[in-house]
């Protein structure tokens, strides 16, 4: 048999980022309206200063304002929900996305809950949740919303496929879950206490990987020809001392049965930033209209 066909996260990102980019030209020539994103770090995380300066330079090649505020670890919390309701607050600013996670003195779920749910660029407001589960218009999770948009291109219509998210997080599983229903996909999720997962996964016509164990799901466990979504990223240390980013699926066994795959890096990881910048569109345009 051959190999998957190789999902390019890189490709279809960039196209998505130029098709953000003449919507925001057009914003600005028609409207005299800029959108806006703030990104909020905390702390000096090194993987969160990576994604915090990607974005902000993503940002600003889309055409869009970005405003990049740095806290010190020891931001007391009322510090971080005053910035976040100053935020909320400015006109020029249309999306907004406290970087994750913050450190522990700090209550994520009240952070969450202090932005603004039409700035919720993240989705992750209760508000957003409800919205989603609801079938109502919602600012989506970009990761699931990226996974989704690379299912759709490769598969087209995905109503009546059966589907297995592995992985209940609020940021990826149930999101992405709910995504999967809306597309009338038969949706099973799984976690870590699914008992005998390898034949969960097997069923699937379409996998979602997001357990964040590294190549965790193996090719036997796959169905032949089906799609697979790598959506985890692990960095595992070499016995060389050098360190190699893998995903949460066995890509060289998994390459071999599935139909199609997103390889990591460049499956998912470009997709969620290019969805960030569309959840940013979109909110910007939904408070002008
Ligand atoms: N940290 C890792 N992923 C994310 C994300 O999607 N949003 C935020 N805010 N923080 C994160």
């Amino acid at each position: 048999m051959t190999d998957a066909k190789l999902i390019d996260g890189t490709v279809f990102s960039g196209k998505l980022r130029e098709t953000i980019a003449s919507r925001v030209a057009e914003m600005k020539g028609k409207h005299r309206i800029t959108p806006g994103l703030a990104v909020v770090l905390v702390g000096e995380d090194p993987a969160s200063q990576v994604y915090v300066r990607t974005k902000g330079k993503r940002t600003v090649e889309t055409g869009m304002n970005s405003f990049e505020h740095k806290l010190p670890a020891d931001t007391p919390e009322d510090s971080l929900l005053l910035l976040i309701d100053s935020l909320n607050k400015d006109p020029a600013v249309h999306g907004i996305l406290v970087q994750l996670p913050v450190p522990k003195h700090i209550d994520t779920q009240k952070v969450i809950e202090a932005i603004d749910p039409a700035k919720d660029v993240d989705g992750f407001h209760p508000v957003n949740v409800g919205r989603l589960a609801a079938g109502m218009d919602a600012l989506v999770p970009c990761t699931p919303l990226g996974s989704l948009l690379l299912l759709k291109d490769n598969l087209g219509k995905l109503g009546g496929l059966d589907a297995v998210v592995i992985g209940r997080s609020n940021i990826v599983g149930k999101p992405m879950a709910q995504l999967l229903i809306r597309e009338s996909c038969t949706v099973t999720i799984a976690h870590s206490q699914t008992r005998d997962l390898p034949s969960v996964v097997r069923r699937a016509d379409i996998v979602i990987a997001a357990v964040g164990r590294p190549e965790m799901i193996k090719g036997d466990w796959i169905k032949p020809g089906a799609t697979v979504i790598d959506v985890g990223i692990n960095r595992i240390d070499l016995p060389d001392g050098k360190t190699r980013l893998v995903g949460d699926v066995d890509f060289a066994s998994a390459v071999k049965v599935a139909g199609a795959i997103t390889p990591v890096p460049g499956g998912v990881g470009p997709m969620t930033i290019a969805c960030l910048l569309r959840n940013t569109l979109v909110a910007c345009a939904r408070q002008h209209n």
